[in-house]
């Protein structure tokens, strides 16, 4: 090979949802691999009026937005496409198709280029994603992984030496969240709107269960807090609008905006109380003294206060991505890729037939 494995430039893409990502991270021996420059094209409006992601749509626009991004990438770290080492994308998991646009266009760019491909496992990029902040993380820690489709606890012990501790029986916390504001009459994605929108609420107005609190194990299951959501929300419409509502059917917008607030505020209470104790639990299950946070529920602001609180009281240091790299972004896979480089954990090939995973445990890496 002929360029140093810790020092690589990787051009990272990602097109696993409905996000369009591309960055350069530069290995630099064994230290944080830096970010050179990412770009991203959000699809959020575009898949807003279905009032969620349509796959087929999310495949068009990928491929529309890849290219142009990756020019933005170069020309902002002044860097030509010849001298990427490795080319890097998003194998799974996620949407076939959409996996599929970055997988062709990364294949295609490194048999053109003659350089290197590398796939990418999705959520070893959000794990890693806090390597990129201001406070890094040292290993071991464990990890809480809440994406919109994933909710894991994992102990992990170094680049791809990962160990499942719990995940969800149903429902992601991500999808707790999104299902309960699209019962909200809150726009797709919907988790940061119900987070907004709880900022004035009471978190103890009404009685939601928190799933598997006291299970003794580390999963997690948020579906009937979804239906219980809805049970709560359909009682509040019968019991009759807030301020004047004209004839037919009463929606949960029409209610006064308390009761809204309120129903909110308990919603992420409820959510934010099970992720945290099932972390705690996991830090006293490990005996490790570090949480990482990562997955695009990281962003959301109750769940950093009350997990900073806890870990406060109990020494433990928790650690998350910078905020605008909570969500999905190509700079997570970039340096997911580059950090595999550095530890030796997996070998760029130039065989440029690619397949992709749209289901991909992470403990099976
Ligand atoms: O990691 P991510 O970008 O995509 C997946 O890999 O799934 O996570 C998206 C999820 C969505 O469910 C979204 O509603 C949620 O993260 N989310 C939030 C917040 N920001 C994003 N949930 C709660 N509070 C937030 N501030
Ligand atoms: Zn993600």
């Amino acid at each position: 090979m002929k360029y140093d494995q810790t020092a690589a430039l990787v051009l990272g893409i990602e097109s696993s949802c409905d996000e369009t990502g591309v960055a350069l991270v530069q290995g630099i021996g064994h230290g944080v691999p830096a970010l050179l420059a990412h770009a991203l094209h959000s699809q959020i409006v575009m898949h807003q009026p279905y009032g969620g992601v349509v796959p087929e749509l999310a495949s068009r626009d990928h491929i529309r937005r890849v290219l142009p991004l990756a020019q933005r990438v170069l020309q902002e770290a002044k860097r030509t496409l010849p001298q990427v080492d490795v080319v890097a994308y998003t194998r799974g998991p996620g949407l076939a198709g959409a996996l599929l646009v970055g997988a062709g266009v990364a294949c295609a760019l490194g048999a053109a280029l003659g350089k290197p491909v590398m796939g990418v496992h999705h959520l070893e990029g959000h794990l890693l994603s806090p390597f990129l902040s201001a406070d890094p993380p040292e290993f071991p820690f464990v990890a809480l992984l809440v994406s919109g489709g994933h909710t894991q606890l994992m102990r992990v012990d170094g680049v791809g030496r990962y160990v499942l501790l719990g995940e969800t029986i149903d429902d992601a916390a991500g999808e707790a969240f999104d299902k309960s504001a699209k019962l909200m009459g809150l726009p797709y994605p919907g988790g940061a709107a119900l987070s907004t929108l709880a900022e004035n609420g009471n978190p103890k107005a009404y009685k939601l269960p928190r799933p598997l609190l006291h299970s003794g194990d580390l999963d997690f299951s948020f579906a009937g807090l979804k239906t219980a959501v809805m049970v709560q929300a359909k009682r509040l419409l019968q019991a009759g609008p807030g301020p004047a509502v004209g004839a037919g059917a009463l929606a949960f917008a029409d209610l006064d905006p308390t009761t809204q607030a309120d129903l909110a505020a308990s919603t992420e209470a409820a959510i934010v109380e099970v992720l945290v104790l099932k972390s705690l639990a996991a830090i006293r299950h490990t005996g490790l003294r570090r949480l990482v946070v990562a997955g695009g529920v990281g962003a959301n602001r109750l769940l950093r206060e009350d997990l900073n609180r806890a870990c406060d009281k109990m020494g433990i240091r928790v650690h998350y991505p910078e905020l605008h790299l909570c969500t999905d972004n190509g700079a997570m896979i970039a340096l997911a890729a580059a950090m595999r480089l550095q530890a030796g954990q997996q070998q760029p090939s130039m065989a440029y037939a690619f397949d992709v995973k749209p289901r991909w445990p992470l403990d099976q890496l």
